[in-house]
């Protein structure tokens, strides 16, 4: 892969979100000798860097209710060098689809030797286990792990510290093209190579996003959500530094990869305010805003890559696209709530959910539910409670 070195970035505290990267190859070929790699805008990323990555990484993979071919497809894309965890939410009955994908999985992991993990978010053993490692807040009335993504992919990150691993990436289910996925592993390993802090985070900034539109195919670049988060999460960072910015691009990005570092560390959102959060919840505590409370963080920096994918995105739309409406006003919501956000821009995005109709005349931005962070789970005795399931044999060996 060959990658642009970040042309800007902002800084707040302890935060450094670096400006969008592009990608100008795929595949670099070999590289040879520092000397390319030297002082040049543009850099190669040795394969055999990208690899080491990847086999320190554990790439997650949430699945509710996808047709198997998809799931197949994106197991295709993962390199080979990276553990994969499906987490899954899958109905059991009248048709228990989550069988059907253990089996997918299972018969793909014996035709390949990928490692691949898979686990249903509702299985008691999971509850169980994290009762015993003191996260109950993950749990619902019927004691089982709650339904939704944010909330599989938390499970699905504890695993992936059992297993060791050093990094963390998620990519959804649902896409149809296996060289995306491929591509934005790939970049995930990137920007993690490129990082100097042991706290660090890259997004995916889709190129384009293929749509029908007059019976032909249009390649959006603007979500229409999206602009409106960056728009707020850019004011903010502006009414602090005090400088207009546009360096968040990726406000609303699902795709993304993160040290387990940072990813322990993070108090996560449920629902659609999930990406907007991370975001809000980075400049909370290392910002320098509020008190910090990790000062082992303030000696390095968090870092936030943004890397533009050359791929189309394509994921399945038959379902019907994200609500706009309620992932714009979750976004928002995660600004409103936050006590870093300035009166001046409260207002202003009340007004705006306002003449959106999006927010009545007399309700307030949605507050969103927040987990602790997960560095507060006992792993020993989460290992222990999950211990001789089919799903452990795999991670721990
Ligand atoms: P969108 O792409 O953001 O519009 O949302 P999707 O409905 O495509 O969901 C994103 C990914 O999360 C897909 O791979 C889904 O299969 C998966 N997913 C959705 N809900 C759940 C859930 O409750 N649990 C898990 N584990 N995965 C989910
Ligand atoms: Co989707």
């Amino acid at each position: 892969m060959r990658i642009e070195v970040p042309r800007e970035a902002e800084r707040l505290g302890a935060t450094l979100f670096y400006g969008v990267q592009q990608v100008y190859e795929l595949d670099a070929g070999l590289v040879r000798g520092e000397a390319e790699a030297l002082d040049r805008i543009i850099q190669p990323v040795a394969y055999e860097a990208i690899e080491a990555v990847c086999s320190a990484m554990a790439v997650v993979v949430p699945v509710r209710g996808e047709r198997i071919k998809l799931l197949e497809g994106v197991l295709a894309g993962i390199p080979h060098a990276c553990l994969v965890i499906v987490v899954s939410n899958s109905d059991r009955e009248p048709i228990d689809r989550f069988t059907l994908e253990l089996n997918a999985v299972l018969k793909y992991r014996r035709l390949t030797g990928k490692q691949v993990v898979v686990v249903h978010q509702r299985d008691a053993v999971l509850a169980d286990a994290l009762v015993e490692a003191g996260y109950e807040a993950l749990l619902d009335e019927s004691g089982r792990v709650r339904h939704g993504k944010a909330e599989g992919m938390l499970v699905a990150t504890l695993l992936a510290a059992l297993a060791g691993k050093r990094y963390i990436g998620f990519i959804d289910s649902d896409n149809y093209f296996p060289g995306a996925v491929l591509e934005y592993v790939r970049e995930y390993a990137a920007g993690l190579l490129a990082r100097h802090s042991d706290y660090a985070m890259v997004r995916i900034h889709w190129h384009s996003k293929p749509k029908i539109v007059r019976e032909a195919l249009f390649f959006a670049k603007f979500g229409r959500a999206t602009v409106v988060t960056n728009r707020f999460l850019n004011a903010l960072i502006g009414y602090y530094t005090g400088f207009e910015t546009e360096v968040i691009r990726t406000g609303n990005a699902g795709e993304h990869a993160m040290t387990m570092e940072l990813a322990l560390k993070l108090s996560h959102a449920s629902g659609y305010a999930v990406e907007t959060r991370h975001f809000v919840d980075l400049l909370e505590r290392f910002g320098s805003i509020l008190e910090n409370p990790s000062p082992d963080v303030l000696d390095q920096y968090v870092e936030v890559f943004q890397i533009e994918s050359r791929n189309p995105h394509m994921h399945d739309i038959s379902k019907g696209d994200r609500h706009i409406g309620s992932m714009m006003a979750a976004s928002l919501g995660v600004l409103y709530s936050s006590p870093i956000c300035p009166p001046e821009l409260r207002a202003e995005i009340v007004a705006e959910l306002r003449r959106r109709r999006l927010l009545r005349k007399d309700e307030l931005p949605p507050a969103p539910t927040l987990y602790p962070p997960l560095e507060r789970v006992d792993l020993e005795a989460f290992a222990e409670g999950v211990a001789g399931e089919p799903f452990t044999a795999a991670l721990l060996r």
